[in-house]
């Protein structure tokens, strides 16, 4: 069994956050909104940028998992500085590598990144979107307390074909 742990993590480790947001890109594009030919193309700043950013500044945090010292998951959080709406987070860039799916090991990572935007204080509220007809982070969401508050459509187009995506909404 692999030692697995849930981690934040500095700049200089953004090789490692690009090749596994790049990995998350290609395995599955349906799942993101951004895609492998746009983030590939991304200088080397805005990797860095993104994970100082992520370090450092209030209204965003990003958790990594590792297993065995490797980079496996991540998943991050924003929340607007506007005071009408930083009451209110929003969930990104969710992804486990395929071998370590279904060991749980996402679950511990979301529910990290939801203990640590409860403990700011502010947040009231947790927003995501999901790709209808992906089950497995549908049921992790759901696992998580999330329910589907409405369904947006057609709001991604990949190659000409069309996906809705699920809006999904936790109340703390
Ligand atoms: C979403 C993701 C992070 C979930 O990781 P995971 O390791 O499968 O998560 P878990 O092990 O906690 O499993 C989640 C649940 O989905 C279930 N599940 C997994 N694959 C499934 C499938 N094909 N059909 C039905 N249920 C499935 C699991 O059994 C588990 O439920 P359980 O705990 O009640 O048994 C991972 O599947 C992933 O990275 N997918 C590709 C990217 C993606 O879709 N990201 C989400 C963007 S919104």
């Amino acid at each position: 069994m692999p030692k697995s742990t849930i981690v934040t993590l500095p700049p200089e480790r953004w090789r490692e956050v690009r090749h596994l947001r790049l990995e998350a890109l290609l395995d599955t594009p349906t799942a993101f909104a951004a895609s492998y030919e746009e983030e590939s193309a991304l200088p080397d700043e805005v990797w860095i940028d993104r994970l100082t950013t992520a370090f450092e500044r209030d209204g965003n945090m990003t958790f990594f998992a590792e297993a065995d010292g490797k980079l496996v998951g991540m998943a991050g959080a924003n929340w607007p500085a506007r005071a009408k709406l930083r009451h209110v987070a929003e969930v990104y860039s969710v992804y486990m590598s395929p071998a370590q799916r279904g060991t749980g090991l996402a679950s511990r990572l979301l529910q990290t990144l939801l203990d640590e935007l409860r403990r700011l204080g502010q947040i009231e509220k947790v927003s995501l979107a999901v790709t209808a007809g992906a089950p497995a982070p549908l049921r992790l969401y759901r696992k998580l307390g999330f329910e589907i508050v409405g369904r947006a459509r057609r709001e991604l187009k990949i190659d000409g074909r069309y996906y809705d995506l699920h809006m999904m909404e936790l109340h703390f």
